[in-house]
Parts: C-alpha cells; structure tokens; sequence
C-alpha cells in the first residue's frame, strides 16, 4: 500500500517517464553529459512531451527557453528564471533537476530570514560538542550535498533573501568548491560533475537590480513569460484542472467555460481586450497559476454545492473572492471590465451573461 500524499515530487510523479528516457538513451547510445542521468535530448523531451514515447508536455509556450536552460546548465553558469508569479519558473526548475539529477529536492528557499548556514552548512551540536568538529557533525546544506553529489540544486526565490547573503554564493559558483574552515585540512568540498544552480527570482519581489552585478555574472538569465496563445493556455488549465480534480472527478467541465476563464484573465493581464480595446490592467497577479485555482475552487463549489457542473457563476464568485482579495482600486479596475467589456457579450453570448449576473449580484 502507498500512503497517499498531497503532492509528490517530479521523480516520483513521472517516475514511468523517466524510466522509459532512460532507456530511450540506452538504446540509442546516446552521450550523457558527466553528472547527468539522461541526455539533453530526453531532458528537453521530458519537458516538452514527446508522443511516440508516451512523454506528456509539462511545459507550454517557448520551447527555446527550455533549450537554452539546458544548454545553460551543461556550461558553468548557473541558470536564473526570472518572471512574473506563477509562470512555472519554479515547475521548470523542478522538472529540469528531475531529469537531470533524478532529485528535485536539494531545494534552498529564499526568505528574508535566510543565513550563510542554510546555503552552506550548519552542525549538529550534541556531536560537535562530544568530538569536535568532524565530517559526520556537520549538517551539510542542499547545496553541500547538491556539490557532493554532483547534483543540480534549486535556489528559490533568491531575491528575497539580503544581498549580502545572496553573495555567498559568488565564490561557491566562481570556485566551484566549499571551505569549511572548522575542518582544517580537510575542509575543502570541491564539487563534483553534475553539479549546477537553478535560481528562480519573481519580479514582484524586491527584484533583482538589487543582486550585485559579482553575482549576476555567474548566472544566464532566462525571462519566463506568462503563456500568450489562448488555446494553450485553456488546453493547460483544462489538464491540470482534471488532474487536481482526480481521475474520474464527478464534475462537468466544458471548454467554453475555461475559455471563458482564460480570455478574462489574458484581457486583464494584458490590459487590452481581444478586439484590442484598452482597459485597466488590475495589479493582482493574474497568472496561468491563478487561473487554475479559481478553476479549481469553482469546480469543487459546482460539487459540493452546485449541481456538479461548472459554470460561469462560480468561476465568477472565486474570481472576486480570490484574485481581488484586498485592493480597492483593483475592485474598480475589475467594474470597469465589467461595465464596458463583458456587458456587451453577455448580450450575445449564454456564458458571458451567466458569468456578468453573477458578477453583478455579488457587487450590488
Ligand atoms: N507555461 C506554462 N506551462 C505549464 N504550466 C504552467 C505554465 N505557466 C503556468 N503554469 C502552471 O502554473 C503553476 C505555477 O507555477 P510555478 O512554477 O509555481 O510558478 P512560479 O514559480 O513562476 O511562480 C505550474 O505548476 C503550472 O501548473
Ligand atoms: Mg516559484
């Protein structure tokens, strides 16, 4: 029996696939970077899907970024996704470490709060104290164990943590080895082959103009943008939705209706409608992510209190509920839309009405 849980880790949710690239590699002899467990080839194919192997797309939009990633990782330098919340630089991040080091985990997350301990290493003080310090006291970080083991390591949120802290990483990335000065002779980690550092930094955070220029340097910086076409992005909130939901969910999702959705949230993160009329951009984020919750949250309300088909009204409830939590002017931008866009629809279309009612008797 597996003890169910909320959310596994890419290696373990994908273990089939990765199995089936690995052999996939084996057959064809094909040439794996030192460190690495699978060839560029099947790392790109993991993330972009692949039909003849059964590889389902993880990753949808700009397929040259997902190859310059790997092109960036098989180098010196580190890879830094940067982007706005919820454009999957953290889901790339993970995917990527996966099928290149078969571990996604060595995971470091950037906070205000983060010390040179959590990016280095710290000491188990029972130990310390009992023999002094040796190897088996100290408690080495993800990026400790990512060096010696030759494995990438995920950098979270990097622009969260102080500058000064993110600047521990300079010598770490130029040198490629670790000192531990406790250690005394000893204390040299180099890192082994395989080894890389895939940061992620949202520019909504405090950004990253503040990294220092010394740090900058040791990363290729890769812009993540939020998905443009609307028929992947429906398509991609349609799947992910059904997999939240479960195999054989009991509720009725139409497409229409995450179309419906998805034009909201692409008209409202552009600023500009689909005929190209301008409206206010709300500051929420409006990302692909956030979609999939409202979908989400809806569904479960079309379940639980609905009559098991989601419709337009309660895509409606968790989008004023959810995205417009605590922003007055956001609440304004968002009436506006309302008045002027999805008013004339609503005219002409079964859904944009049931969607503007709904709006409608939740603001009055
Ligand atoms: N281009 C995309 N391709 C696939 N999934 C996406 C894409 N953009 C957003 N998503 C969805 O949004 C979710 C949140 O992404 P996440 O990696 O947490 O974002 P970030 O780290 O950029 O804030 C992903 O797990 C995925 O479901
Ligand atoms: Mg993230």
């Amino acid at each position: 029996m597996v003890t169910p849980v909320l959310r596994q880790a890419a290696e373990q949710l994908h273990a089939d696939e990765l199995q089936r690239l690995s052999a996939a590699d084996q057959q064809s002899g094909a040439e794996l970077p030192p460190g690495w467990l699978r060839s560029p080839r099947a790392v790109r194919r993991f993330i972009l899907g692949d039909e003849a192997l059964g590889i389902s797309r993880k990753f949808y939009g700009d397929d040259s970024l997902v190859d310059r990633a790997i092109v960036t990782l098989l180098g010196r330098q580190g890879l830094m996704l940067v982007g706005e919340p919820g454009t999957a630089k953290s889901m790339l991040s993970e995917l990527l470490a996966a099928a290149i080091s078969g571990d996604s985990q060595l995971t470091i997350q950037g906070t205000a709060g983060t010390t040179e301990d959590h990016i280095k290493y710290s000491w188990n003080y029972a130990l310390l104290l009992a023999e002094g310090p040796t190897l088996r006291a100290l408690v080495g970080s993800p990026l400790y164990q990512g060096m010696s083991q030759g494995k990438l390591v995920r950098f979270e949120e990097i622009t969260r943590c102080p500058p000064e802290i993110q600047d521990v990483l300079i010598s770490l990335l130029s040198e490629k080895q670790m000192m531990i000065p406790e250690l005394g002779e000893a204390g040299q980690l180099p890192a082994r082959p395989g080894f890389n550092l895939i940061a992620t930094a949202n520019l909504r955070d405090r950004g990253v103009h503040e990294m220092s220029a010394a740090l900058k340097r040791r990363f290729n910086f890769e812009t993540v943008r939020p998905i443009g076409d609307s028929e992947f992005e429906v398509e991609l909130v349609l799947r992910q939705l059904q997999r939240e939901l479960g195999e054989n969910a009991p509720v009725k999702v139409e497409r229409d209706v995450i179309g419906l959705l998805v034009t909201v949230f692409q008209e409202l993160r552009a600023g500009s409608t689909r005929e190209g009329t301008a409206i206010k951009a709300p500051e929420a984020v409006m990302s692909t992510a956030e979609a999939v919750s409202v979908a989400y949250a809806g569904a479960l309300e079309a379940r639980y209190f609905g009559d098991g088909r989601l419709t337009p009204a309660e895509l409606a409830r968790q989008l004023l509920g959810v995205v417009f939590k605590d922003n007055r002017d956001d609440a304004k931008r968002l009436r506006h839309y309302l008045d002027s866009v999805v008013r004339e629809r609503a005219r002409r279309d079964a859904n944009w009405k049931c969607f503007f009612d709904a709006c409608k008797g939740l603001w009055d």
